[in-house]
Order: C-alpha cells, then sequence, then structure tokens
C-alpha cells in the first residue's frame, strides 16, 4: 500500500469536488447560453415583424421604381433605417429586388459594421446565426420574401461578458477553494482515520507480557466499533490461553522442583558411601551431573514462567555492583582448571546499582559462565564502567564465537548455536534469554557480537536508576 487511507480519502474528496464544480459550472454557462439566446430570439422575431410591416407598408415602391423617383425613395428607406435603428446594439440589412438588380440598405449605430454585409450573409439560408462583425458578437436572423431579403441582428455580447467576469472569477475561486477543500478534507480525512491509528498503535504496544491491556474503547456502533469489539475479544481469548500454558509451565516446574532436589539428595548420599565400586560411583556421578542440570532447568523455567506472567517479584535494592563482579571473576578463575585462560579486569569503577540483587547476580554469572565454558584458551576480558546514568558492563573471550546465521536466535529460549559442543558443557540453553529478561526488567540493553574462531563479546548496559 503506497498511499495512506487519509491521503486517497483526501484525493477522492477533492475529485469530488471539482468534478461537482465543472460540472456545475458548465452546467450554469449552458443554461445561461441558451436561455440569453432565447431571449435574443424573441426580440429579433418581433423587430422582424416590425420590418417586415414597415416594408411591404412604405418601401415597396423601391422594387418597381427607378431614376429620380427612385433616388428619392432610397433617402427616404435609409432616414427611416436610420431613425429605427440609430442605437447601439441593433442593425438591419435589407436586400430589395428591383429592376435594376438587388438594392442593399444597412443601418445600425455601429461604425464597423457599415461596410456590410459581410461576404454570403444575404446568401444564407433562412435562420439564426452567430456571427463577428469587428470584436463583437452579432446574433442574426436571415429571412427571404418575395420582395428581397431582411438580415435582423442584435448584439449577443452579454454571455461572453458574463462568460469572461466568470472566468476571472473561476481563475482565483477555483484554486483557492481547491486548497480550502484539500485542507479541509486532509482534516477530516485525519479525524474519522484517528481510531484506526490509535488502535494500530494500542495493538503494536501488546505483546505477550501484557496481553491483560485492550484497544481504547470506540463509542460508535459503526463497522469500526465492531472491529475494535473483535479485536479486544480476540486479545481476551489469547491472553486466556496463554495464561493456561504459563501457569501449566509454571505449575510443572514447581513440581518438578521437589522430587528433583530429594533425588539430588539421596544421589549424593549413595555417592558418599564407603564400599562403592569405582564403575557404581562413576555411574552416581554421572547421574548426580544430570540431576543437577535438570533441577538448573527447572530452576530457569521457572524463572521464565514467572517473568512471562509478570509474578516474578522484582526486588530493588541498592548494592555494589563492582564487588559483585569481582566475586563473579574470582568464582571463574575457580571454574578455569588447567585450560591456559586467563581473566583479566580491564577497567571498574565503583558502582551503587539500584536494582534486583539476586537478578543481577544471576545476570553476571550466567555470561561469566558462557565465557568460561565456550573458551578453551585465551583470555577473558571484564569492565565495569559507570557515568551518572548508566553503567556498562561487558565481558568478551576469545572462544570459537558463534556462526553469524545463529546471532538473531541467540537469545531465543533453549537455543544453543552448536548442539553437539554444547551439550556436554552442561548448559541449559535457556542462560542467554534469562539474561535478556532481566535486562529487560530493568528498562537496560544487552547487545551481543561474535566471530567465529574469534570470539563472543556482550555488553550490558543498565540505567544507575533502575526504571521500576
Ligand atoms: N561466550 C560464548 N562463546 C561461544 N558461544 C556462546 C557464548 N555464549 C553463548 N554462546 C552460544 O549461545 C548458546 C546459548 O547460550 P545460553 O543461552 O547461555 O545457553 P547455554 O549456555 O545454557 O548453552 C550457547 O549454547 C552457545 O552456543
Ligand atoms: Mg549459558
Amino acid at each position: 500500500m503506497k498511499y495512506s487511507i487519509r491521503t486517497r480519502l483526501t484525493s477522492l474528496i477533492t475529485l469530488v469536488y471539482f468534478s461537482v464544480f465543472l460540472f456545475l459550472v458548465i452546467a450554469s454557462a449552458l443554461a445561461l447560453y441558451f436561455g440569453l439566446t432565447e431571449e435574443i430570439d424573441k426580440k429579433l422575431k418581433l423587430e422582424r415583424n416590425q420590418m417586415v410591416t414597415i416594408v411591404e407598408s412604405e418601401f415597396l415602391g423601391l422594387v418597381s421604381a427607378s431614376g429620380v423617383n427612385h433616388d428619392s425613395l432610397r433617402k427616404e428607406v435609409l432616414g427611416e433605417l436610420g431613425e429605427l435603428y440609430g442605437y447601439k446594439d441593433q442593425f438591419v440589412i435589407l436586400s430589395l429586388d428591383t429592376p435594376d438588380g438587388p438594392q442593399v440598405f444597412s443601418n445600425g449605430g455601429i461604425r464597423e459594421v457599415r461596410p456590410l454585409p459581410p461576404e454570403g450573409l444575404l446568401a444564407r439560408d433562412e435562420g439564426f446565426y452567430n456571427q463577428l462583425f469587428g470584436t463583437r458578437f452579432y446574433r442574426t436572423f436571415v429571412t427571404k420574401h418575395d420582395w428581397g431579403t431582411l438580415v435582423v441582428a442584435i448584439e449577443g455580447q452579454t454571455f461572453f461578458e458574463i462568460a469572461d467576469e466568470l472566468k476571472d472569477i473561476l481563475l482565483v475561486g477555483l484554486p483557492l477553494t481547491l486548497i480550502l477543500v484539500l485542507l479541509g478534507g486532509r482534516f477530516l480525512a485525519g479525524l474519522a482515520m484517528r481510531p484506526v491509528v490509535e488502535s494500530a498503535e494500542a495493538t503494536e504496544k501488546i505483546t505477550l507480557t501484557n496481553l491483560s491491556e485492550r484497544l481504547p474503547e470506540y463509542a460508535g456502533e459503526d463497522e469500526f466499533g465492531k472491529l475494535v469489539a473483535t479485536l479486544n475479544g480476540m486479545i481476551a481469548r489469547l491472553e486466556h490461553g496463554v495464561n493456561r500454558v504459563q501457569q501449566f509451565t509454571q505449575d510443572a516446574a514447581h513440581e518438578l522442583r521437589t522430587p528433583l532436589t530429594s533425588l539430588r539428595g539421596e544421589l549424593e548420599l549413595a555417592y558418599q558411601e564407603k564400599d562403592l565400586s569405582a564403575g557404581v560411583q562413576a555411574a552416581l556421578q554421572k547421574a548426580l551431573d544430570k540431576a543437577i542440570l535438570m533441577s538448573r532447568i527447572v530452576e530457569n523455567l521457572m524463572l521464565l514462567a514467572q517473568s512471562d506472567t509478570g509474578n516474578y517479584p522484582i526486588e530493588k535494592g541498592t548494592f555494589r555492583l563492582d564487588v559483585l563482579v569481582k566475586d563473579a571473576i574470582y568464582d571463574m578463575e575457580s571454574l578455569i582448571d588447567e585450560r591456559p585462560v586467563a581473566v583479566r579486569l580491564l577497567h571498574c569503577d565503583e558502582v551503587e546499582l539500584a536494582a534486583d540483587h539476586q537478578l543481577i547476580q544471576r545476570l553476571v554469572l550466567n555470561l561469566c559462565d558462557n565465557a568460561v565454558r565456550f573458551t578453551r584458551h585465551g583470555t577473558i576480558s571484564v569492565a565495569l564502567k559507570a557515568d551518572r546514568v548508566f553503567v556498562e558492563f561487558s565481558i568478551a573471550d576469545t572462544g570459537p564465537g558463534i556462526p553469524q546465521e545463529n546471532l538473531p536466535h541467540i537469545f531465543d529460549r533453549f537455543y544453543r548455536a552448536d548442539r553437539a559442543r554444547a551439550r556436554p558443557s552442561g548448559g541449559t540453553g535457556l542462560g542467554l534469554s534469562i539474561c535478556k529478561w532481566i535486562v529487560d526488567a530493568h528498562g537496560g540493553e544487552i547487545q551481543l557480537s561474535s566471530e567465529l574462531s574469534k570470539g563472543t563479546s556482550v555488553t550490558v548496559r543498565l540505567p544507575l536508576q533502575g526504571t521500576r
């Protein structure tokens, strides 16, 4: 979709306005033209009748006369015509068939009309014509009689004058009203589309963790109100379903916890028995390792299930993050055993952090645990830097790195980049997703970058005062 509905509505409104406007202008121009023409034609008919009466009662002598008589009669006709048509917007052309051939008389108030008749006007068939004389339009009426041809004409300029004026108004008015309609239409379309935009924004904000929220109620009982109600109904059903699944996970993890703990206890007890054969002892050791891994998984699952339902009680307190990090480094060193791996603390600001102590500890330990478990040789570099608002914890190793195509999934649950390699190292695949949740819950950011056979580095940025 290239154009928004708002833009399309605005264009539509403008187009409709423009078409209606154009239609009205054309229709009124036509009505005006025909109305005015009809009016003039009526006048022309009266004029014609009058002229015919005058010609037939007074001028017919000319048709048969000649010589001196002819000249005086001619003067008389011209005088009469001058009297009748001395005014401006009319004229008459009279062609009388005399024994000396056709005699043409014309008169009217307009000078430029004088060299009449224009070629062919008298030769025309009977009827009404629009004729341009000089610069002005005349409506002419041609009629044929026994004694010759009569043309009466009235200036038909009114329509063109009105049209001219109208054109001026249109040239200014049309763009102006078009702009008004465009702006008004845009405003109205925006108003009409606002609930849609608002609902879309609200929908965008709804995720698995805040399914209890709903789209803003829409008062109207129109199609859009129905859509909002339908969407809200769907979100409610989703919420219900998701709650059930999350509750189930949480309950399952909880149920597994107790038997696992006692299993671990029993195994540890059995392991401490004095006279065990080496085979049994090795088997017990393996079983114990598995039990420990399982209880870790269960514990992580429980944590994530609680975070999903928003049930995890985040307790905010102040503590020294640099001390926590130093403790973690100490733990790391003891986990490295014989591997040629050096742990370096590159930078360590003294930092007071307001956050959930247990969760932050878990975050740091998870990241340290990954670095230690995956790094065979080289260095693990840790840094802790703080400014007034944020603290940045970073840990970089020279481990095997993570293939580029796996990076987008690295924070997914149970995701392990290389299962074959990761499994014996005792991971659960939940560590990084827990880290991500902890960082999110504290309003921070976590970034992981990695290059195959070069190493991995993770940076966590947290607000010193937390957000909750
Ligand atoms: N520092 C690291 N070096 C190499 N790979 C890593 C590192 N950290 C994480 N990974 C990869 O990311 C996967 C997911 O990590 P994580 O969620 O902590 O699970 P786990 O550590 O339990 O396997 C790991 O299985 C591993 O493939
Ligand atoms: Mg891990």
